[in-house]
């Protein structure tokens, strides 16, 4: 058998992709990511959980080729986007008589995304089992971690939960399991913050789900496999709780130095009075560092100079980003810089109007900030502190 052994008859046959820099044409891959795929053999029924990005066939193909696995039985297909369903037709054309075993909507999307004949599906539901023969595989419905069609496979007699994307982390690792905690938390915290974060409700019932497993490992569909659960599923209610940090975001970019300087102004000023205050200049943060605050942060300030009588290009872009994340901010507010006027304040409100937080009175200056504006800009700080103070 080759793969590499994870317990009794389970082995990871997943690909590592070192050098992806970009998913989904959005999001930053600083550390790469993995397409985990894993071959349970059973007594009698042999089962591939996922499969891997079709960029990477040949080489997974190759991977199961050299296992000794003759016959594949089952493809349990948890989630049907690409980057893990994508050699389904590849795994299905070499082996005939494997079935795809998905729910309904699952099945609904691969047809659509794939096209592949309906009498290759086996439609499953919530807690139904699949015996292999001395391994069982149960299914648990885990919708939007982040598609409304995610399930979760949980192999009985092992204690493992194959949970797809949900616990995931792009971390591109040689690895199998987890060894430095903190550096996988902050992958999988950027991983969170990417694509899960607006559907936190959703997430709090799915983690009640998880818990009433007995749970040994989860091997997810990206980055390495947690043998200590409660690592990561603390991380996620942490995550997905209400609560907010006293902290002070400000997405913004300058084009002649006038909000540069009013951003300035403002972190220095929150240092001073203990809050802690993180720029983003949009034009070299990379959008994951941005979603990855927004997990925490009480507080976002909008700094943008006024461009064609709007916000800037860069600024809108990341106001599209943070409504469509639907943060839990709790205050928002803007800053900006004009020579002749628009509809800056007005753009960015309408671009940002998921988040249900307060909106603090913004500070537009015409032209440079000076003595006038500190003072309205000083104005905005203490309100802001004073409400922080309150969280
Ligand atoms: Fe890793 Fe939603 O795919």
């Amino acid at each position: 058998m080759s793969g590499i052994k994870i317990n009794e008859e389970i082995y990871y046959v997943g690909i590592r992709d070192w050098d992806r820099r970009l998913f989904d044409e959005l999001i930053p891959l600083p550390e790469g990511t993995t397409y985990n795929s894993y071959l349970v053999v059973g007594k009698e029924k042999t089962a591939l959980i996922d499969t891997a990005d079709p960029d990477k066939k040949d080489i997974y193909m190759n991977y199961l080729k050299n296992t000794t696995v003759k016959k594949i039985d089952y493809i349990i297909t948890n989630h049907a986007e690409q980057d893990h369903s994508g050699c389904l037709p590849y795994v299905l054309e070499k082996y005939h008589e494997a079935k795809v075993v998905t729910n309904q909507k699952c099945k609904d999307f691969l047809k659509e995304l794939l096209v592949i004949d309906d009498d290759k599906f086996l439609v499953i539901g919530d807690k139904e089992t699949l015996s292999l023969g001395g391994k069982t595989l149960q299914f648990f419905m885990t919708p939007w971690v982040h598609w409304p069609e995610t399930m979760a496979t949980y192999l009985v007699e092992d204690k493992i939960l194959f949970s797809c994307d949900f616990f995931g982390s792009h971390f591109a690792t040689s690895d199998l399991f987890v060894t430095d905690e903190s550096a996988v938390y902050r992958s999988a915290k950027r991983y969170f913050a990417e694509i899960m974060l607006p559907f936190r409700i959703q997430i709090g019932k799915n983690i009640e789900v998880v818990e009433g497993l007995d749970i040994k490992m989860i091997a997810p569909s990206h980055g390495p496999i947690y043998k200590n659960p409660k690592m990561i599923i603390d991380a996620y209610k942490d995550w997905i709780s209400d609560k907010v940090k006293p902290e002070v975001l400000i997405p913004y970019t300058s084009m002649h130095g006038s909000v540069e300087n009013i951003v300035q102004y403002l972190t220095d000023k929150f240092s001073e009075k203990g809050i802690f205050v993180k720029p983003f200049n949009l034009n070299k943060t990379d959008s994951g560092e941005l979603a990855m605050a927004l997990v925490d942060a009480s507080t976002i300030i909008i700094g943008s100079p006024m461009v064609l009588a709007g916000p800037h290009p860069a600024v809108a872009s990341a106001a599209v980003l943070i409504n469509a994340l639907r943060p839990k901010t709790r205050f928002i507010s803007v800053v900006g810089s004009f020579g002749w006027g628009g509809k800056l304040v007005e753009t960015l409100t309408s671009l940002t109007s998921n988040l249900k937080a307060e909106f603090i009175e913004p500070v537009l200056t015409k032209g440079i900030a000076k003595a006038e504006d500190y003072k309205r800009l000083d104005n905005l700080i203490e309100i802001i502190v004073e409400k922080n103070k309150n969280l």
